[in-house]
C-alpha cells in the first residue's frame, strides 16, 4: 500500500519574510484539517531555515529544490547536502527539467546528486519526463527509460526506499496542460515497469510516484484515482494556501 505523497515545489517564489508567513499559514491549516496523506514543500535555499523553524513540531517535510554534487570545497554558488543536513534538511528533489533545461544538467551530473544524497541519507525526489518534441515524436519510453535508468545508475536495491519519482511532461508544466490521468498512469505505469526490470517487483510495487505538470485543485482527484498515481509534485497552485489545502485534502 503506497501513502499518497503532495510535494509543493516554490521553485523561485516566496522571500523569506512571505515564506514564513506562508508556512505559518500551512501550519494552521494542517492543525485545522484532518490530512492524510504525506505533505511536503520545498522553499528556496534562503527560505530554507525560516521554514524549518516555522514547521519544526508538525509532520510536513522540508526539502531543498536541489544540491551540489559535491559535500564541500571550491564550488562558487553551490550548497552542499551536510549544509541541509545542518540546518535540518533530509529530502531533496534532483533532476528537475528546469534544472535539466537551464542549467544543463544532464543524467550523468543528476545521477552524482543523487547517489550523493543517498550516500548522505537523504531522501531523493527524482524528477523525469518528456518534452512536448518527444513525446510527439514517439520517444516517450526511450526517454523516461533513459532517465531511470541513468539518474539511478549505482544506486543499491536497500537504498530504493529513499526515492520517489516525480513524472513531469515539460509540456505540462507551468502552461495550464495537465496531462490526462490516463496519459499519466500509462507513462507512469511504464516508469514503474522499468524500475521492475532493474530491481524487483517489490520494489516496483512499493516506489511512489507523483504526478506533475498544473495540478491543481480541480483535477488532483482523478490524477490520484489513478493506479500508477501516488502523489503530487505541484509548482504554481502550491504557492498560495487557498490552492494547496483542496490539494493536500483532496481525499476527503
Ligand atoms: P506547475 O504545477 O506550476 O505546472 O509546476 C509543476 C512543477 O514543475 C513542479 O515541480
Amino acid at each position: 500500500m503506497r501513502r499518497a505523497y503532495i510535494a509543493g515545489n516554490w521553485k523561485m517564489n516566496h522571500t523569506p519574510s512571505e515564506a514564513k508567513k506562508f508556512a505559518s499559514e500551512l501550519k494552521r491549516a494542517l492543525e485545522e484539517n484532518k490530512i492524510d496523506c504525506r505533505v511536503m514543500v520545498a522553499p528556496s535555499f534562503v527560505d530554507l531555515p525560516y521554514v524549518i523553524e516555522v514547521l519544526k513540531d508538525t509532520e510536513i517535510t522540508v526539502s531543498a529544490q536541489n544540491m551540489a554534487n559535491h559535500t564541500s570545497g571550491a564550488y562558487t554558488g553551490e550548497v552542499s547536502p551536510i549544509m541541509l543536513k545542518d540546518i535540518g534538511v533530509y529530502t531533496t528533489i534532483l533532476g528537475h527539467s528546469e534544472r535539466r533545461m537551464y542549467y544543463s544538467e544532464t543524467d550523468e551530473i543528476i545521477n552524482s546528486k543523487v547517489r550523493l544524497a543517498l550516500n548522505e541519507k537523504m531522501e531523493v525526489i527524482l524528477c523525469i519526463g518528456e518534452t512536448l518534441e518527444e513525446r510527439e515524436s514517439g520517444k516517450l519510453k526511450e526517454v523516461l527509460k533513459r532517465q531511470i535508468e541513468k539518474g539511478l545508475e549505482g544506486v543499491k536495491s536497500d537504498e530504493m526506499k529513499a526515492i520517489t519519482l516525480a513524472y513531469e511532461p515539460v509540456w505540462a508544466i507551468g502552461t495550464g496542460k495537465t496531462a490526462s490521468p490516463e496519459d499519466a498512469d500509462e507513462a507512469q505505469g511504464y516508469a514503474r515497469s522499468v524500475v521492475e526490470s532493474l530491481y524487483s517487483k517489490d520494489i516496483a510495487e512499493n516506489l511512489i510516484i507523483q504526478y506533475g505538470g498544473s495540478v491543481k485543485a480541480s483535477n488532483v482527484k482523478a490524477l490520484m484515482a489513478k493506479e500508477n498515481v501516488d502523489g503530487a509534485l505541484v509548482g504554481g497552485a502550491s504557492l498560495t494556501i487557498d490552492q494547496f489545502l483542496p490539494i493536500i485534502t483532496f481525499n476527503k
